[in-house]
């Protein structure tokens, strides 16, 4: 009986290696940072910003856009996380709280909650700013 269960011990150390063997074949990072933040972040941030002035989602309709816009930029935020971008704590506290923002702008817009909404969208901002101060270059 013991020596069976040994067996099965290692024959699921076999598999947790192949495994991890396998994920070695992560995806690459493909697009540059500037074009993350020019084409998938700023345009779904521009959304939510734009209804935001307007005191919150104020249709079904924008409740549901402003949804799908949020679960973007997490999702960009989340590309933010990937090894071969990321600098430093600033960089993956900034995109975590980014992506912990977003989540909570989304499952506010499942409730129609406007409250969690804005403190959703607030803390999305938190997060943008918190990763720029160190590594977004200044206007000129
Ligand atoms: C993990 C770091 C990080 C997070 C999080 C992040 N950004 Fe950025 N962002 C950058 C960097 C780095 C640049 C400069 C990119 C460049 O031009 O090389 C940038 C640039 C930008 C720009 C200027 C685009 C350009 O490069 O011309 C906009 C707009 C922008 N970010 C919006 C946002 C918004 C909105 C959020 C939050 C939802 C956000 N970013 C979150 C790192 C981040």
């Amino acid at each position: 009986m013991k020596k069976l269960s040994l067996f099965a011990c290692l024959a699921l150390l076999g598999a947790a290696l192949l495994t991890a063997a396998h994920h070695e074949s992560s995806p690459k990072a493909v697009a540059s940072v500037h074009d993350l933040m020019e084409d998938v972040v700023k345009p779904n941030m521009d959304v939510l910003a734009a209804m935001k002035k307007r005191g919150g989602p104020q249709s079904e309709q924008d409740w549901k856009k402003s949804k799908s816009a949020a679960s973007l930029i997490g999702e960009g935020a989340q590309l933010m996380l990937h090894p071969e971008r990321v600098k430093d704590e600033a960089w993956t506290g900034g995109a975590e709280k980014s992506i912990e923002g977003a989540a909570a702008v989304m499952a506010a817009a499942e409730k129609q909650d406007t409250e969690a909404w804005m403190a959703g969208l607030t803390m999305t901002g938190q997060g943008c700013r918190t990763c720029h101060k160190p590594h977004k270059p200044k206007k000129k």
